[in-house]
């Protein structure tokens, strides 16, 4: 099955109002292509296609879908023959076959604002793009000041959590348990997860950054069975708001070794759909080298996330 493209903006603890809808008022004006330009590409094919059989007036709807079966090249060409010659409308459902094809034109974008912003964030940002929460509490709700639950985000209409950041794991003591622990949770309550891992440079440096990626995955595949709302983030916590990006090769090998380890530990289908995101120092300069690698699946973006630049890094993948 295709991975679609993921491309994550986490704004960390910052802006301010102003600053906020600054920001989301730059990514609703930027020219990006989405699934619904997408969906006016295809539809420029179609009329090219029908109009080699046709040369009659065709409209042509795209609804683009993930879970509906279709090649639209054939589909199109099928369907356009029986209607030469009249005015018709053609729905045509496009399905991961056709994402396998396009990743890049179909990548999902999300943005990841401090707590107090997300309603704000969800109500007016381009319904092409969601949100995400940058953490949740790790159980149901109660006597746990200055939490947020799982259930909150929900409630709000938030689809979306990032869990286990490198920041929240040495600066607020995370452990990797409680991390599969809060995947677990934010995922039983219908929450997709952006779940992070990554070495150290000292761990790097001694040779065991798989012995620790994989430690860490394993602490969320000990309490998850299903992964399909899951996204691995792979962010080297050296190359994380230092300027100093993992190479392409370096990243590359990581996340095959992380997919290796998912085939070997969880299973096949797994390993093949999950994406597997990078994270560090991503910008509008490096990113199209690091998504050229079969194994890198998209990004979270730090720092070029809160800047233009994050529209930049958008367009210049899709
Ligand atoms: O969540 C994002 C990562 O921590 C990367 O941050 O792009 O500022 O290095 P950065």
């Amino acid at each position: 099955m295709a991975r679609k493209f993921f491309i994550g903006g986490n704004w960390k603890c910052n802006g301010t109002l102003e600053e906020v809808k600054k920001i989301v008022s730059m990514l609703n004006e930027a020219e990006i292509p989405s699934e619904n330009v997408v969906g006016t590409q295809i539809l420029s094919l179609s009329l090219l296609i029908s109009g080699l059989h046709a040369g009659c007036n065709f409209i042509h709807i795209v609804l683009v879908s993930d879970a509906v079966a279709g090649i639209f090249p054939l589909i199109f060409d099928v369907v356009s023959r029986p209607f030469v010659g009249c005015n018709f409308v053609h729905i045509v459902l496009v399905s991961d076959a056709v994402v396998g094809i396009f990743p890049f034109f179909f990548a999902e974008v999300v943005v990841s604002p401090p707590f107090v912003f997300l309603p704000l964030v969800e109500s007016s940002l381009r319904p092409d793009f969601q949100v995400a929460a940058q953490n949740c509490w790790v159980r149901k709700g109660g006597a746990f000041t200055g939490e947020i639950s799982a259930e909150m985000l929900v409630n709000l209409g938030i689809p979306c959590v990032i869990l286990g950041h490198s920041e929240r794991r040495s600066l607020l003591n995370e452990s990797n348990e409680f991390v599969g622990d809060k995947v677990a949770h934010a995922l039983s309550v219908g929450l997709k997860v952006i779940a992070c891992i990554g070495e150290t440079l000292q761990q790097r440096e001694s040779g065991s950054t798989m012995a620790v990626v994989a430690a860490q995955t394993k602490a969320i595949a000990d309490k998850v069975s299903n992964w399909a709302n899951v996204v691995l983030a792979y962010e080297p916590v050296w190359a994380i708001g230092t300027g100093k990006v993992a190479t392409p090769g370096q990243a590359q090998e990581v996340h095959l070794e992380l997919r290796k380890w998912l085939h070997d530990s969880v299973g096949a289908e797994v390993a093949a759909t999950t994406r597997i995101i990078y994270g560090g120092s991503v910008n509008g300069a490096n990113c199209r080298e690091l998504a050229a690698q079969p194994d890198i699946d998209g990004f979270l973006v730090g720092g070029a996330s809160l800047k233009p630049e994050f529209a930049d890094i958008i367009r210049s993948l899709t």
